[in-house]
Formats: C-alpha cells, sequence, structure tokens
C-alpha cells in the first residue's frame, strides 16, 4: 500500500483580507517561505510521496508555478480544484480519484506544526493502515476549531466542531490520518447546519466505530494558526526566531528530501541557484556544503 497526501489549500482566507482578496492565503509568506510549504512538508515528513493540492479553481495556475510536478523532490504532486468552500472533508470527495483505495493523510494547508519527535509520531500514524488518526492539541480557545473529549484512562469519548461551551481544551489539529475506507465514509456525509461537510463528522464516522485513534501534541510542540493578521505574524516571528537561533531550517523541503535518499546534490544546486540571492538559497548552499546532514 502507498499512502497518500493531500493538502487542502483551497478555501476564501475572508479574515485575512484585503491581503487575500486576490492572492490564496497558502501562498501568503510564512517569514521566508510561503504558507503551503509548512503543511506540505509535514507530509514529506511522514514519509507520503503521492501528493495532491487542492485550491480554489482561481490560484492553481500560482500554485502549480510555486510546487510544480514535484520532481525537484523526487515526490509528485497533482492538482484539483475546490470551487466553493464546502468543508475540509470535501478534500476526500474531491480527491477519490487520486487516492484509489488507498490509505490517505489529509493536511489543511493553513497549518503548521514543529517539534522534536514530530517525524516519529508522523511515520507511526502513516504506517497504521487500519483505522484514523488525529492529533489534539491544548489551546486556551477551543471553541474556534473542533474539540475532543477524554475520559479518566484517557480515550478520546467525543468530537464537537467549535463548541459554545467545550468539553475540555484538547482542539483537534488540521492534520489527519485515514485508512482505506475514508472516502467511503466520506461519502455518507450530509452538509451541516453551515452548509459544509464536516471533517468532525467523519472522525466522528471513525470514533463511532472504535477506530479513531487520538494522539495528543504536549507542549514541547507547537501548533500554528495562521487564519488572521495576528497569528500570521506571530507564526512568521515563530519561524524567524526558531530558525535564526538554531540555524536550521524549519519546512526545507530540499533538506528532507535530501534525508530521504529521494533526491541528490544535484537538485539541491538547482534549487539553490534559484534562491541564490536568498537566505534560503544560502542555507541550501551550506548543507550541500556540509554534506546534507543537519
Ligand atoms: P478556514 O480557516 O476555516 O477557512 P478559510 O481559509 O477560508 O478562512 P476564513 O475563515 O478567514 O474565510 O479553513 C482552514 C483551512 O482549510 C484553510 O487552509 C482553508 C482550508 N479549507 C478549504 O480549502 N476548503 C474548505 O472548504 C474549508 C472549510 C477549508
Amino acid at each position: 500500500m502507498t499512502r497518500k497526501g493531500i493538502v487542502l489549500a483551497g478555501g476564501s482566507g475572508s479574515r485575512l483580507h484585503p491581503l487575500t482578496l486576490s492572492v490564496s492565503k497558502q501562498l501568503m509568506p510564512v517569514y521566508d517561505k510561503p504558507l503551503i510549504y509548512y503543511p506540505l512538508c509535514t507530509l514529506l515528513e511522514a514519509g507520503i510521496r503521492d501528493l495532491l493540492v487542492i485550491t480554489t479553481p482561481h490560484d492553481r495556475a500560482a500554485f502549480e508555478r510555486l510546487l510544480g510536478d514535484g520532481r525537484q523532490w523526487g515526490v509528485s504532486i497533482a492538482y484539483a480544484e475546490q470551487p466553493r468552500p464546502e468543508g475540509i472533508a470535501q478534500a476526500l470527495l474531491i480527491g477519490a480519484d487520486f487516492i484509489a483505495g488507498e490509505p490517505v493523510a489529509l493536511v489543511l494547508g493553513d497549518n503548521i506544526f514543529h517539534g522534536h519527535g514530530l517525524a516519529g509520531l508522523l511515520r507511526s500514524a502513516a504506517a497504521r493502515h487500519s483505522g484514523a488518526t488525529i492529533f489534539a492539541y491544548n489551546v486556551s480557545d477551543p471553541g474556534r476549531y473542533g474539540v475532543v473529549s477524554f475520559d479518566a484512562s484517557g480515550r478520546a469519548i467525543e468530537l464537537e466542531e467549535k463548541p459554545a461551551q467545550p468539553r475540555s481544551s484538547h482542539a483537534v489539529t488540521g492534520l489527519y490520518f485515514y485508512d482505506a475506507d475514508a472516502v467511503a465514509l466520506a461519502r455518507t456525509l450530509r452538509p451541516s447546519a453551515r452548509g459544509e461537510l464536516e471533517i468532525t463528522d467523519l472522525n466522528r464516522a471513525y470514533l463511532a466505530r472504535g477506530d479513531l485513534r487520538v494522539e495528543r501534541l504536549g507542549p514541547g510542540f507547537a501548533w500554528l494558526d495562521t487564519g488572521t493578521h495576528e497569528s500570521l505574524l506571530d507564526a512568521a516571528n515563530f519561524i524567524n526566531v526558531m530558525q535564526a537561533r538554531q540555524g536550521l531550517q524549519i519546512a526545507c523541503p530540499e533538506e528532507i528530501a535530501l534525508a530521504q535518499g529521494w533526491i541528490g546534490a544535484a537538485e539541491v544546486e538547482a534549487m539553490a541557484r534559484r534562491c541564490q540571492s536568498s537566505s534560503y538559497g544560502r542555507y541550501l548552499q551550506a548543507l550541500l556544503a556540509r554534506g546534507g546532514a543537519a
């Protein structure tokens, strides 16, 4: 089985207007890279090489210019369109032919994950071919998200979408690993009161089957939201601070692909040349000089 990966990068980005009146939210800069690099790298870190990027029809060409067919990273990137933001779970219907009966990981194009040990968690989730794995993160404002509550033994017992009175402070993050049943289950969903196919309903279907695994991302991890001007700026500052302090890039697809053995020095060199006037290009040069190891 090959696990497929979908980055959902549609939506209207209305909380970022006027920034997103002409450019997609997922193309906005987060310090030195376009936002979509971060969730895309989350899938690459999970070892996923067969990818689908779902965009609005209007933004598709810009994503294709940025990411191409994935060859530069030794992966395959296909594209599909979501005409209207009719819900996150719709990604599984739009991507049904691409998924082709395989397990799939879905990540939201505006979610940033970072932390020591994340790659291991991602690979374990990707290796599980039965059931679903989602990730919970403690936040100060859970009511803005899907919320998962646990029983005394730590087992997930309930999922609620944007509850007025959250029963827990654990938000469900925008990264979901599903087994080969996801498309069939998504086809049974009906639009919610706000007219969307809710990913929370799909996760509830797995919960009802006793097939939902909820991994808690502890305080050592960062899960950043980028939906508002303030959170987008916070994310950029976070990336800048971490990268400047450690001298390591966060979400560098060339570095991940090189470490995985998907590409060689020639591909990294090619990107280093395209970015030679920027700190990103200089990082790639330095990466090559030290033989690819962080
Ligand atoms: P949201 O932040 O809920 O929506 P949005 O990006 O359109 O922004 P706003 O609320 O400011 O109008 O979406 C979360 C992520 O999921 C984001 O990356 C967009 C993506 N998304 C889609 O691509 N299609 C959809 O139908 C939905 C609901 C979200």
